[in-house]
């Protein structure tokens, strides 16, 4: 079933779509500079075009040929490359990322991803893929082969399998624009990490005009109540430490943010397909990896973030 990476690579130069594996979440992926392709990626989402996508690229040179990286960027490239994280600089080269892929904005998102089978991809075709989430649109993005198949598969020539993914949740997106660097979405490299590096970041008002940040957005089909501290008998709860609920259920019995982050989206697929009352889910700490997975659950629960 899954298809090797040079035969994804081939695919990727035919103007077709593939099922790209990464550390985050798997990724629906498409030549960035083919307007046919990047076409086809918004209509099998479902995805509003005004929503600018991510160029995937195999590492730091090839991102520094797409995009105008001042020191800042190039400090976080540094330090989180290959990773989680994507950069949005402005635009070099309009011609290899199109209007499309970057909805008409004068800057480009650009990420290298550490999965050795999205290495392998990218190495291969030579050029920046664009890449979002496999979901169709509003939905949980896919973890797993089979989830990623089962949400965009139809649309795809090329199907790598490269296993559940560690980390579970998308990158953060930081920009640096103007000589100032925003996180525009919380995400698998923490905001603490981040100003580890570079100082503190501006202020997070940016983050409600960044793009695509739709309220209602990684929502499973069962309504998601936050906060929950006991769930009804036609509900799910997914807990968070010791005791909490079923441990089955348990997005992490020890209380560990990494391995919550990493069964998030797998455990809100898992108990949509039970048809529950709703899905209940424990209060989950707000620091570090937290931000990143109370950011989703706000979403999924619709609330803007
Ligand atoms: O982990 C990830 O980032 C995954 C994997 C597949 O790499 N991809 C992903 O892509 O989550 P997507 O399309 O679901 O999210 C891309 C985010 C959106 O919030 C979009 O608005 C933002 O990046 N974005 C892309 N280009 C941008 C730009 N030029 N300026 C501001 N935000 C941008
Ligand atoms: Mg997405």
């Amino acid at each position: 079933m899954s298809a090797t990476p040079h035969e994804a690579a081939k695919a990727l130069a035919d103007g077709a779509l593939i099922l790209l594996p990464t550390e985050t979440v798997y990724g629906l992926g498409a030549d960035a500079g083919a307007p046919e392709a990047v076409a086809a990626i918004f209509a099998a989402k479902g995805r509003p075009r005004f929503n600018p996508l991510i160029s995937h690229v195999a590492d730091a040179e090839m991102a520094a040929d797409i995009g105008v990286f001042d020191a800042a960027a190039q400090a976080l490239a540094q330090a989180f490359w290959p990773g989680p994280l994507t950069l949005v600089t402005p635009i070099r080269d309009a011609g290899r990322v199109c209007d499309l892929a970057r909805a008409g904005l004068d800057s480009v998102a650009i990420r290298v991803p550490a999965h050795p089978a999205a290495k392998a991809v990218l190495a291969a075709f030579g050029g920046p893929v664009v890449a979002p989430s496999a979901n169709r649109s509003g939905r949980p993005s896919p973890t797993t082969f089979a989830d990623a198949v089962e949400e965009t598969g139809f649309a795809v020539a090329a199907a790598v399998d490269g296993g559940p993914c560690r980390v579970g949740l998308e990158s953060t997106v930081v920009s640096a624009l103007d000589g100032r660097v925003a996180l525009l979405r919380p995400g698998a490299v923490t905001r603490e990490q981040i100003e580890a590096v570079i100082g503190p970041l501006a202020d997070d008002g940016e983050g409600r005009r960044s793009p695509g940040r739709l309220a209602l957005h990684y929502a499973p089909d069962a309504p998601v109540r936050i906060e929950a501290t006991a769930a009804a008998p036609d509900e799910i709860l997914l807990g968070f430490g010791p005791g909490v609920g079923e441990t089955r259920w348990s997005l992490s019995p020890t209380g560990d943010l990494s391995q919550a982050a990493a069964n998030l989206f797998r455990l809100l697929r898992e108990a949509d397909r039970q048809k529950p009352a709703a899905i209940a889910v424990s209060p989950i700490p707000g620091a570090g990896l937290g931000e990143a997975i109370n950011d989703r659950l706000r979403r999924a629960a619709g609330f803007v973030g």
